[in-house]
Parts: structure tokens; C-alpha cells; sequence
């Protein structure tokens, strides 16, 4: 990204507490401009995932972002959804107001498609939840790989760093597990991805505790203190918050942040104990999936460091 252009982004979520985060980091940051998020179900079913992007875009007084609901359930398998971590409504049992912020009159993949053919060549998609979602819109629209700039992806345990372990099972990480096939599809089709997977996003160093949240002064807007709801929400019930999909979007307002390393990594779709996994495959065999750009380590006390002043501003 040139210095001083502003990066065009479309956020694909599932909030869920971390998602949630991550959208108030980019709504808070200069660096990118969200033209619009598609919601999918994974953390929670699509109704509140979606209605929890339109909170958020409330609590921040945004109401120019486009929000469109996508798949409620995976392509071919049952949703999971994981609301015993994130609290009955997904957001950490806020009970927030009722939202006032109408959903997009499109379904998903076409707003996606609908941004990227407005602006071509020019759109980072970045993408916190299950991939249903851009699996559809690709499998709908096959020029939409070439059409966006390139992907950022939460997701995947690659074995890389001792955090690298699965989630979900001991071998697969929660978005990749849930939709398998859809991860297969967007792996293959082309498009430049770049994955952030628990190998970093899973380092306890990245994650907020009560020292965080005690160096605050309790911030006085909607936006602030909505972060501070969810963070000691996650605190309270986990022990720390995990900034997956935050570090995510962080790697592309300040890529120095991390460490990459361009590998092969195949997607495995069975429904045994493999299911999910994103295994990295011999050099030699790599001809056989395509390269994606793997982050392998991360400056954490800086991206803690950027993370808790846009969001907190601090
Ligand atoms: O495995 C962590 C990922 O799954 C995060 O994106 C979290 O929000 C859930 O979607
Ligand atoms: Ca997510």
C-alpha cells in the first residue's frame, strides 16, 4: 500500500467477540476504508451475526457501510456455532437496543461482487469467519478471484509455532473446520491469499487481560465502551480475549508487524479427525495447491501497542 493511499477493504465476519473488535479497529483506523461487510454464520447463527455488525456500526454512528447477510450454514455440513463462548446473543450478552441499521437488500456474494466490480483490482478482502460465503460468490461469479486485489484470511493451525494446534479438534482451527469445502474453494481458486492462523493469533502475548483493560481510562464513547464490554466480557469468561480477528486486519494496516513465510497448504475435507486441517505440503509435492503467504511470527507488545490505542484511544 503506498504511503497515504487509503486501503479499500470489504470485512467478511462472524461476530462474535473478536470480529467485532476487528470492526471497530478498521472503523478506527485511516489506513482502510470498509466499502462493506458480509456476515456468515459460524460464531453464532447468520440472524445475529448479522445484526451484530449493524450493532457495532451503530455503536460507532456509522450508517453509510453496507451490511449484507450471507450463508446460515456451511456448503455442505451442519453449522456448530460456538455461542457458549461468545455469549447467548454473540456479543458477549450485551442486550444491546434494538438495531435500527437495515441489513443490504443483496445477499452476500453479490455485494461483494457488487463492491469489487466497482472498484476493480483495487479491494482487499478480508475475511474473520467461515469462508462460506466467498466460496459462494466465487462458485456465482468466476471472474471475482481476479477482480479483487488479494485476501486476508483468519484461519488455519499450521503446526508452525507451539500455538499452531487446532481449536476446534487438536488438528483444525474453528473457521477452516466449520466450512471445510468453502476453504478448499477459495485456497484453489487463484486469488492471493495471505492466512494468519493460531500460530500467532493464538500467542497468549496477543491476547488482552485485565492489565490491559486496567491501564484504561474508561472511554467515554459508545464505540470505546462497547470495547471494553466485549473485552471484559471475554475476560470474565475466559481468562483473556482473543484478538484473532483483530491481529488479522492488523496485518494489513501494518504488515511489518509480522513475519511470512509463502508455503503450500492443502485443505483437508474429510469427516474424520482430519477434517479441516491446513496441512503444509512438502516443496517437492507443492505444485499440487497453490501458495499462500503464512504469517509465522508477530511483534506482539506492538500490535497490542496499536490495537488498544485505535480502539481504546489511547
Ligand atoms: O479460530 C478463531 C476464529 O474463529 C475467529 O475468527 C473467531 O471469531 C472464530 O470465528
Ligand atoms: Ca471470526
Amino acid at each position: 500500500m503506498e504511503k497515504g493511499n487509503v486501503q479499500r477493504i470489504i470485512m467478511d465476519m462472524d461476530p462474535g467477540i473478536d470480529d467485532a473488535l476487528a470492526l471497530i479497529l478498521a472503523l478506527k483506523s485511516p489506513e482502510v476504508q470498509v466499502m462493506g461487510i458480509s456476515t456468515v454464520a459460524g460464531n453464532a447463527p447468520v440472524a445475529l451475526t448479522s445484526a451484530n455488525a449493524c450493532q457495532v456500526l451503530e455503536a460507532c454512528n456509522i450508517h453509510n457501510i453496507p451490511v449484507a447477510k450471507g450463508a446460515a450454514s456451511p456448503l455442505e455440513r451442519p453449522l456448530e456455532h460456538a455461542l457458549s463462548y461468545h455469549g447467548p446473543d454473540g456479543l458477549g450478552k450485551l442486550a444491546l437496543p434494538e438495531r435500527k441499521f437495515p441489513l443490504d437488500p443483496e445477499p452476500a456474494p453479490e455485494l461483494i461482487s457488487q463492491l469489487a466490480s466497482q472498484h476493480p483490482h483495487e479491494i482487499v478482502l478480508v475475511a474473520t469467519g467461515p469462508l462460506t460465503n466467498i466460496a459462494q460468490a466465487f462458485q456465482s461469479h468466476p471472474q471475482l478471484p481476479k477482480l479483487l486485489s488479494r485476501m486476508i484470511l483468519m484461519g488455519g493451525a499450521y503446526h508452525i509455532t507451539p500455538f499452531g494446534r487446532g481449536n476446534k479438534t487438536p488438528l483444525a482451527e474453528f473457521n477452516i473446520w466449520q466450512d471445510p469445502e468453502a476453504a478448499f474453494i477459495v485456497f484453489t481458486s487463484g486469488i492471493d491469499v495471505t492466512a494468519i492462523g493460531l500460530d500467532v493469533s493464538a500467542n497468549p502475548e496477543v491476547c488482552l487481560s485485565n492489565k490491559h483493560l486496567n491501564q484504561l481510562e474508561t472511554g467515554h464513547s459508545p464505540a470505546i465502551s462497547l470495547a471494553i464490554q466485549l473485552t471484559e466480557y471475554a475476560i470474565q469468561h475466559h481468562g483473556c480475549c482473543e484478538l484473532h480477528d483483530p491481529l488479522t486486519l492488523a496485518s494489513l494496516l501494518d504488515p511489518s508487524l509480522f513475519g511470512f513465510m509463502s508455503v503450500p497448504v492443502e485443505v483437508i475435507t474429510t469427516s474424520d479427525e482430519e477434517r479441516g486441517m491446513t496441512r503444509i505440503l512438502p516443496l517437492g509435492l507443492g505444485n499440487r495447491m497453490p501458495f499462500i503467504h503464512l504469517a509465522i511470527d508477530v511483534d506482539e507488545a506492538r500490535f497490542i501497542q496499536l490495537f488498544l490505542s485505535r480502539v481504546f484511544g489511547r
